[in-house]
This record gives C-alpha cells, sequence and structure tokens, in this order.
C-alpha cells in the first residue's frame, strides 16, 4: 500500500515545523516544502492533503510569497492557516486588506460545527490569532466558518472542493481545540488512515538500511546524545558488526557519562556492534591548557573532535558509508526543505572530516522530528536514561568551565553537576526544568570551614524553562532544594567553598556560561 503523505507548504512562517509535526502526532508522516516547489514535484509525491502555513508578508504586496491558482484544482484537500489562508483566499478570487486593529493573542471564536473541519469542537472556544490583515472578501464558492468579534471570516470553507482557510494557528496549543482540527483535517478530510508510526519505521528502515548497505561497511561518529546514539541502535539492528561506531570520549562528557555509553554500545552491550571509544582525554586537556577565551576554546574542542575521529577512521581504512545523526529540524533549518531555511543556517555538525575515505552519506534519522527520534529510541531499546537526555553542548563542559580548562576543574564540575541532577530527580523537577546543570565560575573566594579558612572556587546552578532555547527563563527552583544541593556540593567536592544560582533570563544571558 502507498505511504500516507501531507505536505506543509512553507511560506516562512515561524510555526511551520510545528505543523508538521502535529499532523504527525496524528500518526500521518509530512514534509516541509518551499512555498517555490513546482507544481509537477508536488503532484508526484502524490500528497493526500496539502496545508499552507503563516509567513510573515502581506500577500497583496509586490512580489509576496504565493502559489498558483492549479494547486486548488489537484483535487487534492487544502487547508490555508493563517497568510496560508489569506493567500488562498486572494489567489481564488476573494480580497485580503489590512485590518484596522491587530488580533493578537488568545482569542473566543465562534466556529461552525457543522463543518468537517470543526466536527466534535465546542461551538465557543479558544484560539490564538495574530494577524494584522484580514479575509475582507472571501473566493467565490466559500463561506465562513468562523468568526471572532474582530474578524468576520475567522474560517471558510469550500467543501466541495475539498478547500478550508483558517485565520488562527491551530497548531499552537493555546488554541485549545488546534489537534482535534488538524485531526480533523488529516484524518477526516484528507482520508488518512495514520500510517506513521515508530515501530513500522524502525522495522521499515531496517529493511531499507538492509539493502542500501549489503555488505558495505559504514562509519558512525557516537557522541553519547540522543541523535548519534539512535542512530547506532538503529544502524546495529540492520547491520551488526558492518558497522563501526568511534566513540571520542574527550575528557569534557558529564559525571560516568563516557562509561555509561560504552555500557551500552560496547562489547558486552545490548547492541552488535564494533565499538571504539577512544580515550582523549589528556590529549584535550593539553591542547586547552592556558586557554581561557570562550571562541577560541570551542574551537580547539572542535577541530581536535574532528582530527580523533580521522585518526580512526584512518585505522580502520576504506568505508562505504558515514553515517550521521542529522534529524529533520537540521534538514529543513539548512535550508533543504522549507523556506525559512534562508535565514537560518544549522550550526549542529562541526563539519565533515576531511580525510575519511568513504563513498556515501548515510541519515538514517534525516525524517525524524526530536520527540519521534526519542520514540524510536525506545523502541530499539535505548535505556530511557539516554533517550531523554537533556541537551548537551557539543564543548561539553569546556563551555561550563569559565577560563582555563583543567583535569581538576573538570573533576569539580562533574561532581557538583552529579549531585545537582540527582537532587533535582528526586524533587521531582526533571520534567518541568528543560535544561539544568551546574557551571563552574572562575572565581575563587575566602570561606570558613570548621575552624580552617578556606580558599575555593565558586560554583554556579543554571536552570532554565524554555520551548526552542532560543529565548528562556530561569526555573523557579523550591529554595529547600536550593539549599540542599548547596550543602550537598560543598561537603562532598572538594575546591568548592560557594554556591550561586543563576537567576539571568536569554536573552540577556545565554543558557550556557560561554
Ligand atoms: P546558549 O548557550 O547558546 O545555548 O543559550 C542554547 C542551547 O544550545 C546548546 N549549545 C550547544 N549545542 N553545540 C551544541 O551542540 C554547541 O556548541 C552549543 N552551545 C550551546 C545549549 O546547551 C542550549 O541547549
Amino acid at each position: 500500500m502507498e505511504k500516507e503523505l501531507v505536505i506543509v507548504i512553507d511560506f516562512g512562517g515561524q510555526y511551520n515545523q510545528l505543523v508538521a509535526r502535529r499532523v504527525r502526532e496524528c500518526n500521518v508522516y509530512c514534509e516541509i516544502y518551499s512555498y517555490k516547489t513546482d507544481l509537477d514535484k508536488i503532484r508526484a509525491m502524490n500528497p493526500r492533503g496539502i496545508i499552507l502555513t503563516g509567513g510573515p508578508n502581506s500577500c497583496y504586496e509586490e512580489n509576496a510569497a504565493t502559489c498558483p491558482p492549479e494547486l486548488f484544482r489537484l483535487g487534492i484537500p487544502v487547508l490555508g492557516l493563517c497568510y496560508g489562508a489569506q493567500v488562498m483566499s486572494q489567489v481564488l478570487g476573494g480580497r485580503v486588506e489590512r485590518a484596522a486593529v491587530r488580533e493578537y493573542g488568545r482569542t473566543q471564536v465562534h466556529v461552525d460545527n457543522t463543518s468537517p473541519l470543526f466536527a466534535g469542537v465546542a461551538a465557543d472556544t479558544v484560539c490564538w490569532m495574530s494577524h494584522f490583515d484580514y479575509i475582507a472578501q472571501m473566493a467565490p464558492g466559500f463561506r465562513a466558518i468562523a468568526t471572532t468579534a474582530n474578524c468576520p471570516v475567522a474560517a471558510a470553507e469550500c467543501r466541495e472542493q475539498n478547500l478550508y482557510a483558517i485565520q488562527f494557528h491551530p497548531e499552537v496549543l493555546h488554541t485549545l481545540e488546534g489537534s482535534r482540527m488538524l485531526y480533523n483535517f488529516v484524518r477526516g478530510i484528507c482520508g488518512c488512515r495514520g500510517d506513521w508510526r515508530m515501530d513500522s519505521f524502525v522495522e521499515e528502515s531496517v529493511k531499507a538500511i538492509r539493502e542500501k548497505v549489503g555488505d558495505g561497511k559504514v562509519l558512525l561518529a557516537l557522541s553519547g546524545g540522543v541523535d548519534s546514539s539512535v542512530a547506532a541502535g538503529l544502524l546495529s539492528r540492520a547491520i551488526g558488526r558492518q558497522l563501526t561506531c568511534v566513540f571520542v570520549d574527550h575528557g569534557l562528557l558529564r559525571k560516568n557519562e563516557g562509561d555509561e555509553v560504552e555500557a551500552i554500545f560496547g562489547e558486552g552491550g545490548q547492541f552488535d556492534l564494533r565499538f571504539i571509544r577512544v580515550n582523549a582525554r589528556e590529549r584535550y586537556y593539553a591542547k586547552l591548557a592556558g586557554v581561557t577565551e570562550p571562541e577560541e576554546k570551542r574551537k580547539i574542542i572542535g577541530e581536535e573532535f574532528v582530527r580523533v575521529f580521522e585518526e580512526e577512521a584512518k585505522k580502520i581504512g576504506a568505508v562505504d558509508f558515514l553515517a550521521q545523526g542529522t534529524i529533520y529540524p537540521d534538514v529543513v533549518e539548512s535550508g533543504l526543505g522549507g523556506e525559512s531555511a534562508v535565514i537560518k543556517s544549522h550550526h549542529n555538525v562541526g563539519g565533515l572530516p576531511d580525510y575519511v575515505d568513504f563513498k556515501e552519506i548515510l541519515e538514517p534519522l534525516r525524517n525524524l522530528f526530536k520527540d519521534e527520534v526519542r520514540k524510536a529510541g525506545l523502541e530499539l531499546g535505548i535505556p530511557e536514561k539516554l533517550v531523554f537526555r537533556q541537551p548537551f553542548p557539543g564543548p561539553g563542559l569546556g563551555v561550563r568551565i569559565v577560563g582555563e580548562v583543567t583535569a581538576e576543574k573538570v573533576k569539580i564540575v562533574q561532581d557538583a553537576d552529579a549531585i545537582y541532577r540527582e537532587e533535582i530527580a528526586e524533587a521531582g523537577l526533571d520534567q518541568e526544568i528543560n535544561q539544568y546543570f551546574a557551571a563552574l565560575t572562575n572565581m575563587r573566594s575566602v570561606g570558613v570551614m570548621g575552624d580552617e579558612r578556606t580558599y575555593d572556587y565558586a560554583v554556579a546552578l543554571r536552570a532554565v524553562k524554555t520551548v526552542d532555547f532560543m529565548t528562556a527563563e530561569a526555573a523557579e527552583i523550591p529554595f529547600e532544594v536550593l539549599q540542599k544541593v548547596m550543602s550537598r556540593i560543598i561537603n562532598e567536592v572538594k575546591g568548592v567553598n560557594r554556591v550561586f544560582y543563576d537567576l539571568t533570563s536569554k536573552p540577556p544571558g545565554t543558557i550556557e556560561m560561554e
């Protein structure tokens, strides 16, 4: 049976990936394409449905992003969201104008729930609005199916042709019944059965990897992070010992993390693969000795990683494939898929090593969102502790130690961080805080322990709440939890006599110290 596909046509809106994720939550596979994508290409993909996203422009401006009217005559259901709704209206003969006031935020909407788009939705519901322009006149054949106090056409339909337009954002959680609306569109109006599931993803990927790789050799740089670990698990299931994973332990990982990665992927662990752990810690510390400037430190850590990896690759010799843990947001953000591409280029992959002898790149997770990667990881039997690991920067503790990195400072920050994480989990706060860690300030100060004067380092505790890691707020941790962490760190970690809690939001701060 042919796989179901819904495509999201991206007009540059900030929620394009969110729309695709919400569709996938309905178990329908979904990909993002630029609005410039050729109509023939869209036809050839044979999607079950098309969703037009929001965008930053006004559709009546010269050179504004638009789409050809034929898009609406393919016989494929189309749902326009915000700017997408306005483009649809304008292209099909309606009129879009600038409103006297901007409608922004949570808004009461009255919907006609006899429309298939709003089936099961309360007649009066709350939606997230963010628009200046509005549909002043609907295209011929359309009727209004939702209104607000300020917006006569908050949604419209042309049911005969399966065309739907919504002025608000169903993909945003503030739209209380938004998921239901998207479900109604993809599962109801488009008629998708919902064949996108992680168990079948694993099964099908295993088959596809075997076919592609044949009896070839594959090399993967395993960092111990979620993406490369899941890629390793998947490849190992598909091709066993044809896979070699090189795990560079740069000595800047969290406490015991290197051993944990080895316990899972190394010899005698649960996966069948060739595992090489390179203990490069001394080499890293030597390179970092005396270096205090943050960018310089990052550069050294990144470059050294590539060098170490290349040296191992040389020992292994030629391979057929170099595997990478690239995931879908990386693909969209580096400009291969969507429109917002042009704005950001992702910085996750530190560049390909120059001297690795391979023929092709293999990216088994390139179609998955992060939450799907985690689900696939669980399917593959990777321990929850690793699958739900919080984000950890590539340069590791190197950016959590202010100033020069030394073996002594690494040990201090590892021990303090382990205590902090233990106590946050113990207090049941680990689910609600998005990222938390201990860092080592470069400050030493005077204290007193017993009858002795001390002159030791200060540890900074960081904990943030964030959705996208672009902005963040310091988390409100109960004082008694902070006190317990402070007391344990000072008692158990040698070399620390002061603990600070970092209250800074981002901006103006960043999440990491450097
Ligand atoms: P900042 O410090 O920029 O961090 O507010 C935002 C998020 O990105 C992570 N981060 C990195 N991740 N390589 C990475 O893979 C890096 O060099 C890097 N620097 C910061 C950070 O942990 C946070 O989640």
